[in-house]
């Protein structure tokens, strides 16, 4: 895709990735985009890099606004490698370019680059570099979502640029959340919110608070946000911000997600009537089985609902393994205001059920106890109990939800 404007000789000049699926281990139908800005100002200034595989498309993006070897600054946001990578190609471009990052980003970048010769500026939140007309305003955001984190704010055009926050893995040929929106739907992009968020901020809820809290007091006056990933919310920048402050703070849907795994199909003869039972008490209710769902799809919809049941049958006395890795891939997301509970077939000594609230006290979930389980096969009885169990998890997550 060429670059675009977008504000007044601001522009996009990233890459669209179409093809990629798994990233790093996050699964992406969507594709994601690598997107970098570059400011054609009396000081020419690029904004981020992009993946290496794509440094040859971003130059040819910048090639076609100004000539590479006149950058003046390069603001490096984050040194993750989907960001900073092409950064040693744009380098040898313009190396007399002053490099700007934080402390923590340029700790990062020496064990990524030889950086002989790079003329690194550290700088820390609330310092100024002004381009001409524009003037760029460094907000740093350690752990969002790494240590060298920062974001940039370009006054005069009340944009920021906020590296993965706020960001979406879509491939689109559409730059901006309206422009995508006449093509897709507004829960498709919501959608892409939640998503990305559950799977790579939802252990920084308190920080995400406090650096939107900081942008307040810095009077920050934001017009247009314009992410690294995916589309630029030019159309809906307060919605987006809206959105993290509710996932911050915890917000749900009132709702069930099951997530289970199966060997012989017991567990699953369970989960059936355990979610009539929750959707009987009036409470929406997926169903989710792991090996035939993406990771990032079941984390997601964990996120999504005030409760869980995590289904699991036992194999050799614990967990089902695809039901261990997500409860593993759950503990480092560090959840939080979410209720689970716990359920499974097993053959004789059983285990999974007891190793599942190990892992909720782990994550200091609050728990629906105790969890139900049946020896082989749910019998008609087995069922009732199952139906009786779900029921009962519907009432306590419409209790639990209303502390919300
Ligand atoms: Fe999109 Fe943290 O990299």
């Amino acid at each position: 895709m060429k670059a675009v404007e977008i504000k007044p000789d601001i522009f996009w000049v990233g890459a669209v990735d179409w093809e990629v699926r798994d990233f790093h281990g996050y699964v992406t139908p969507r594709g994601t985009s690598y997107n970098n800005y570059l400011i054609k100002d009396k000081e020419l200034t690029l904004i981020d890099a992009v993946k290496r595989d794509y440094s040859s498309v971003t130059i040819e993006n910048i090639k076609h606004i100004a000539d590479l070897s006149k950058i003046v600054n390069v603001v490096v946001n984050h040194i993750e490698p989907d960001h900073a990578s092409a950064l040693g190609d744009i380098m040898r471009l313009c190396p007399n370019a002053n490099i700007y990052i934080t402390e923590k980003g340029k700790k990062g970048l020496e064990r990524h680059f030889d950086m002989s010769g790079w003329k690194l500026n550290v700088v820390k939140t609330g310092d100024t570099l002004k381009t001409g007309k524009y003037t760029l305003t460094f907000l740093e955001t350690p752990m969002l979502h790494w240590p060298d984190s920062m974001m940039t704010y370009v006054n005069e055009a009340k944009l920021l640029i906020s590296q993965d926050a706020f960001g979406q893995h879509i491939a689109s040929a559409s730059r901006f959340d309206d422009d995508f929106m006449t093509c897709a739907s507004v829960s498709e992009l919501e959608d892409s919110v939640i998503e990305y968020y559950a799977n790579i901020l939802m252990p920084f809820g308190q920080l995400i608070k406090s650096k939107i809290a900081d942008v307040h007091k810095l009077g920050l006056d934001i017009d247009m946000i314009a992410p690294d990933h995916g589309v630029i919310w030019r159309h809906s920048p307060q919605k987006v911000l809206n959105m993290y402050m509710d996932m911050a703070n915890g917000k749900s849907d009132l709702s069930v997600s099951i997530i289970y795994d199966t060997m012989w199909h017991s567990t699953a003869s369970m989960a059936l009537p355990i979610s009539q039972g929750v959707t009987d008490e009036g409470v929406a209710c997926k169903v989710i089985k792991l090996r035939a769902t993406p990771m990032s799809v079941a984390i997601k919809e964990f996120w999504k609902s005030r409760g869980s049941l995590i289904g699991s049958p036992t194999l050799n006395n614990i967990l089902y393994p695809s039901v261990a890795e997500f409860l593993t891939h759950l503990r480092g997301l560090r959840p939080k205001n979410r209720i689970a509970g716990a359920f499974g077939s097993f053959g004789w000594g059983g285990g999974a059920v007891k190793n599942a609230y190990e892992e909720f006290s782990k994550m200091g979930l609050e728990t629906f106890e105790p969890g139900i389980q049946v020896n082989y096969k749910p019998d008609a009885e087995d069922e009732k109990k199952c139906y009786e169990f779900g029921r009962e998890f519907a009432k306590r997550v419409k209790e639990y939800h209303l502390k919300f």
